[in-house]
């Protein structure tokens, strides 16, 4: 299948100082330099989104900052994602929750991947943790 016209998103989660999502997302990224769609590697740490700060539901795409707008643009064009997110209180990051809670129908109907890690391997539903 040619998927040379698709572009990619690989979302960094972790925002923090330090963060080993960095490297996890630039191996990531290398992986899919020898695949044929286009992948852009976004780090949510350069995004500069507040806690969520708009007043109407995300779902009507009445956006009323420029933040939101510009991540709205961001992310818009792309066709999937592989969210690289580390495991946080058994769960996944607040940055990435809230990154994802600004938007809607830029997400929609869109493939996506995961890859975790973490200090016991990365979040995961619990029916196929074994180990949780
Ligand atoms: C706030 C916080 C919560 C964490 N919670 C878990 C956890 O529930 N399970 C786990 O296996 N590791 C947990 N860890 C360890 C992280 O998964 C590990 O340090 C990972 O490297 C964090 O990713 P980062 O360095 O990209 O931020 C936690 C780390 C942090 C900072």
């Amino acid at each position: 299948m040619d998927t040379g016209g698709l572009g990619i998103g690989i979302i960094l989660g972790s925002t923090r100082p330090r963060r080993r999502g960095a490297s996890v997302a630039a191996w990531v990224a290398e992986l899919a330099s020898t695949r044929d769609a286009r992948y852009t590697l976004i780090d949510l740490a350069d995004q500069g989104l507040p806690l969520l700060d708009e007043p109407e539901s995300p779902a009507k795409g009445d956006y009323a900052h420029a933040h939101t707008r510009a991540w709205a643009d961001l992310i818009s064009p792309l066709d999937g994602f592989v969210f690289v997110t580390p495991e946080y209180n058994h769960s996944y990051p607040a940055a990435l929750k809230n990154a994802i809670d600004f938007l809607w129908a830029e997400w929609n109907d869109k493939a996506a991947g995961i890859v975790s890690y973490g200090n016991a391997g990365g979040p995961a539903p619990r029916s196929t943790c074994a180990a949780c």
